[in-house]
């Protein structure tokens, strides 16, 4: 099932995500609309938050960057929590899709090591790097509450301010279905 997207501004992409319990109803469902939500919105990844959930759940496909050597980065993180960041910090040109149309460079270390479990609860301690590790980063970002936003750089903040205003206020041009905090008055 495909769910909208919370946008910018709503206070559950500030909220620090509440760790899952195995029990937790229809999991498999949820993960399952997740990557349907995401592959609609051509994302490469989609946090829990993302759709209204403050739960630490995210799922990524990493494949559309390169397929032959990420073909395997499709996967499902639940209560995960990175243990350790390594590397040179290296700049990407991010974006989010709960954040049309805004992007900017944002600095990340280049590897991380994260212990998770997957969509049948086996645990994993597993190292990533490259762009897995970016997008894992700005994935695990969302569960704690932070958006790429706040790490771009003042000016960077100051000419897209405009743009997230707009944002919450629904006034953006998105082909996938979307959920605002603060949606405009018909006029
Ligand atoms: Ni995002």
């Amino acid at each position: 099932m495909i769910l909208p997207i919370v946008a910018y501004g709503d206070a559950v992409l500030n909220t620090k995500a509440a760790p899952i319990p195995q029990d937790y109803p229809n999991l498999k469902e949820l993960v399952a609309s997740m990557f349907e939500t995401m592959y609609e919105a051509n994302g490469v990844g989609l946090a829990a938050p993302q759709v209204g959930l403050s739960i630490r759940l995210f799922v990524i496909d990493v494949s559309p960057f390169d397929e032959e050597a990420f073909k395997d980065e499709k996967r499902v993180f639940i209560n995960a929590e990175i243990v350790e960041y390594s590397g040179e910090e290296w700049a990407f040109n991010e974006g989010c899709l709960s954040i049309p149309d805004v992007r900017g460079d944002v600095f990340r270390p280049e590897k991380i090591r994260i212990r998770y479990y997957d969509e049948n609860w086996v645990l994993h301690e597993q190292d990533f790097d490259d762009m897995p590790a970016r997008v894992i980063q700005h994935e695990y970002d969302h569960i704690e509450g932070k958006l790429f936003t706040e790490k771009l750089t003042a000016l960077r903040r100051r000419l897209v301010s405009k743009k997230l205003e707009q944002i919450k206020q629904g006034i953006v041009n998105v082909t996938y279905k979307m959920r605002f905090p603060r949606p405009a008055r018909k006029r």
